[in-house]
């Protein structure tokens, strides 16, 4: 039986009808069509689903949406305006840290997250932050790369 509930996803209230078992990454892609967040392993091994979560980094279809209320929900979508890129996806472009584009949404989610509590990561600090997402394309030289051209002192 579907229950009503309100999502708080880029700074709009969301009233959407989910199941008990819906993810919040089933939500996000198919009630709220931000088809921005990548739908790939569904079981938390390969990051494309990569949302923020009050500030923190989060997978998507490991969150059931019911247990996504009443938190502030940051998707793709959310961090740049129809002007301007955000920062992040500027660097991946320069830094050529982008191919097919299917794992980008999810790493660039977890490269805003990582800058946006430690705006000087270590390299360790930033491998770290990429342990779970999966580039099959570029690999993560590129991206690492991109991540520290944000870096104040390294630009
Ligand atoms: S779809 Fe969520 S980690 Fe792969
Ligand atoms: S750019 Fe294709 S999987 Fe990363």
């Amino acid at each position: 039986m579907k229950r009503i509930i309100t999502l708080n996803v880029n700074g709009d209230d969301y009233e959407v009808a989910v199941k008990p078992n819906d993810t919040l990454l089933d939500v996000i892609r198919y009630e709220l069509k931000l088809t921005g967040t990548k739908k790939g392993c569904d079981i938390g091994t390969c990051g494309v689903c990569t949302v923020i979560m009050d500030g923190e980094a989060v997978l998507s279809c490991l969150i059931l949406a019911l247990d996504a209320q009443g938190h502030k929900i940051t998707t793709i979508e959310g961090i740049s305006t129809e002007e301007e890129l955000h920062p992040v996806q500027k660097a991946f472009i320069e830094k050529g840290a982008i191919q097919c584009g299917f794992c980008t949404p999810g790493i660039v989610m977890t490269a805003k997250a990582l800058l946006d509590n430690n705006p000087t990561p270590s390299d360790e600090e930033i491998r770290e932050a990429l342990a779970g997402t999966f580039c099959r394309c570029t690999g993560h030289i590129k991206i690492i790369e991109a991540i520290k051209s944000l870096i104040p002192e390294q630009r």
